[in-house]
């Protein structure tokens, strides 16, 4: 998720799940291709399994960056057909994307013959007031055809790119688990995976009675620990979930070794993914009001340690 999530999400994301797929945030094509590749794309293996997820919708730019990034060690490359922000639509893709399915399977293509991992798209159900179930049906049909893509992650709700806010485009489009179900039911080849104002295991566990997969965005953000029973829930782990108190040990050393290791990194750009660690329970506040502080800055990860010891109940 751009602006939220990055190396450090990920890095707290798999101590809570091992084997839940994780997916970067976009990053555009050009800026793969042109910019400082290491800077965007590096990652530390311990974030495997890994998708990429690309913007762009240049198919030689995207197939050049897929081939970079699969050089890097990404397990799968997603094209975003999602994001209906004003400044991806002037950089013409992202949503709009839909519009154009020819140009998508142009992308997809050249993708995939740029490398030999998985090639997957994400979409809406469909843009602006294109809200019957044929057109989106059309699309993901053309794209089977057309294409060797066969993951599809549709975010269950109309992209309006015109009046509505990316924000705003998050939440006022009506859901439509039931279009991506009847996806799944006329596809069943394909890896539908559904996505959209999913929060609780359970409404996980009803999706997964209807689809290959469910991906989750702002839930696992704001309440990581969600994440916890997914292991043994979805994946028949037997490992133990963990706890908090591992948890926060790990991120505690893992915060102390990014700050020697890299000149540029500040304690902030990790624990602010930590905010919602405590989501729900006794303490979350103090725990967040500690990691929000002037103390922040004086780069001591032990600050991690300090707000856990004092957001404890006292025994
Ligand atoms: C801050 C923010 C940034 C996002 N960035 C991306 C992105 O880079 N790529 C993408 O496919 N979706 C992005 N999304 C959309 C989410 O992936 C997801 O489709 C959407 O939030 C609905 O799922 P959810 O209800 O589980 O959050 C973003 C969402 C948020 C809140």
């Amino acid at each position: 998720m751009l602006d939220w999530t990055d190396r450090h999400y990920r890095y707290m994301a798999r101590q809570i799940s091992r084997h839940t797929w994780l997916y970067t945030e976009m990053i555009h094509a050009g800026a793969v291709v042109h910019g400082d590749a290491l800077r965007f794309l590096n990652f530390s293996p311990i974030e495997m399994p890994l998708a990429l997820q690309l913007g762009g919708s240049e198919p030689s730019k995207l197939a050049a960056a897929a081939k970079i990034a699969a050089e890097f060690g990404y397990n799968e490359i997603n094209l975003n057909c999602g994001c209906p922000s004003p400044k991806v639509q002037k950089g013409a893709f992202g949503a709009c994307l839909m519009n154009n399915v020819d140009l998508v399977a142009h992308c997809l293509n050249a993708m995939q013959d740029a490398v030999s991992i998985p090639i997957s798209i994400k979409h809406r159900i469909g843009v602006d007031k294109q809200t019957e179930y044929q057109p989106l049906a059309d699309f993901v049909g053309t794209l089977r055809r057309k294409t060797a893509c066969r993951i599809f992650i549709v975010h269950a709700r109309n992209a309006w790119l015109n009046g509505l806010s990316p924000k705003e485009n998050r939440e006022i489009p009506p859901l439509r688990y039931d279009y991506v179900y009847r996806l799944k039911r006329e596809f069943p080849d394909l890896e539908i995976i559904i996505n959209g104002g999913i929060s609780t295991n359970a409404q996980i566990a009803e999706h997964l009675q209807h689809t290959d997969g469910v991906m989750i965005g702002r839930e696992a953000y704001h309440n990581p620990m969600l994440m916890r029973d997914w292991d043994y829930l979805f994946y028949g782990s037997e490992h133990t979930p963990i706890s908090h108190e591992e948890l926060i040990h790990t991120l505690h050393a893992y915060a102390a070794d990014q700050l020697i290791q890299n000149n540029s990194t500040i304690l902030r750009h990790m624990v602010r993914h930590y905010l919602g660690l405590l989501h729900g329970q006794t303490g979350a506040r103090r725990w967040r009001q500690i990691l929000s502080d002037s103390r922040l800055q004086d780069n001591n990860a032990d600050l991690i340690l300090t707000a856990w010891n004092t957001a404890q109940p006292p025994l």
